[in-house]
């Protein structure tokens, strides 16, 4: 048995224009979905997975990945999981040249499904990287991200960029426009989390934006000025000084960007009206800055305050169901036991 971990992650900027070619920058952080993989004997797949939420339920999926679990979590998100963890397998199959290989998985996450914390590219990352390693394939850093960026993409029906998979593979701050992806290293950004305990689905998400872009000039405008919004942010990221008073202008100015950011999104029609009210609640409460992460549509905020004071004020928003705040995650993925 082997077990590897990924980490979730944050958009910092840039979620959806990143599939239309824009530059996005996420970044990892400490919460990590934890995958071991046997292989089996036959060609089943066996999956069991828990803590599939913040909140803490339990997901358990017995049986071939054929037959559906009976639980009270929403079917669709069921499916949608179970599909990145085929896919997943399928990538492994390919790599170690053992297209009928069956494995027994088990997940455990503390990423929230379909929340906005990349809870799906960490369980891809950690499923292709256990199962290769459980075939004696240890795949470089670069092929597991390419490999689980195709995963991705299948269950997305092309509609997935390589930001997710690649800041879970890499660890740290990434940027990535297409195909060019790259590390940024570990900027000390003091984030905090809020969750609305919500998912939205990314699919759907990002085909209505496209269909907004089509059909409206200034819906691509709107993708465009996103792009720019990263292209200034990724600067200030690039910048550190031992100058408290510099520091504190950087952030200041990184979560203005963001607010702007989220202006975009929610014009985009990605925002919903929980997200908002935990971005109000955290920019009323002296945060720099706050924005929805990934796709939208229910799930979860990040903002950007060194203080305790957007996490307190989030603890008492109707809209939030649990606040954290996070520390980034330069480790990427990692194997746990083997
Ligand atoms: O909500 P998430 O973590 O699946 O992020 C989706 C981010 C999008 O930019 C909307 C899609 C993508 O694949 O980049």
């Amino acid at each position: 048995m082997v077990t590897s971990s990924a980490p979730g992650k944050v958009y910092l900027f840039g979620e959806h224009a990143v599939v239309f070619g824009e530059p996005a920058v996420p970044c990892a952080i400490e919460r990590r979905a934890r995958v071991s993989v046997s292989a089996r004997d036959d060609d089943h797949i066996r999956v069991q997975a828990h803590d599939l939420s913040l909140d803490g339920f339990t997901v358990e999926y017995t049986g071939s990945t054929v037959e559906r679990p009976n639980i009270d979590v929403s079917p669709d998100l069921v499916e949608a999981a179970m599909g990145y963890i085929e896919e997943a397998v399928e990538q492994a199959r390919d790599a170690a040249s053992e297209p009928t290989r069956g494995f027994d998985i088990d997940v455990e996450s503390d990423i929230p499904l379909g929340a906005g914390l990349g809870s799906s590219a960490a369980v891809v990352v950690a499923v292709i990287d256990a199962a290769t390693r459980e075939l004696g394939v240890s795949l470089p850093r670069m092929e597991l991200a390419e490999r689980a960026y195709q995963a991705e993409s299948q269950v997305q029906h092309g509609e997935a960029s390589r930001a997710d998979t690649f800041c879970s593979t890499m660890g740290g701050a990434v940027r990535v426009e297409e195909k060019d992806t790259h590390q940024l290293g570990t900027p000390n950004l003091p984030l905090v989390i809020g969750f609305d305990g919500g998912a939205g689905d990314t699919a759907e998400l990002v085909a209505a934006v496209r269909s907004m872009r089509d059909r409206f000039q200034f819906a691509a405008e709107t993708i465009q000025t996103i792009g720019d919004v990263v292209r200034q942010g990724e600067q200030m990221l690039g910048q550190t000084s031992s100058d408290t008073a510099y520091e504190q202008a950087k952030l200041s100015e990184i979560g203005e960007l963001m607010n702007f950011n989220h202006g975009l999104l929610s014009a985009l029609g990605v925002s919903t009206r929980s997200l908002d009210a935990m971005v109000w609640a955290a920019r009323e409460a002296g945060a720099y800055g706050a924005k929805l992460t990934g796709a939208g549509g229910g799930g979860c905020i990040v903002a950007v305050d060194p203080t305790a004071e957007t996490q307190r004020a989030l603890e008492y928003t109707a809209a939030c169901i649990e606040t954290f705040s996070a520390e980034l995650d330069d480790d990427g993925v990692r194997v746990e036991e083997s």
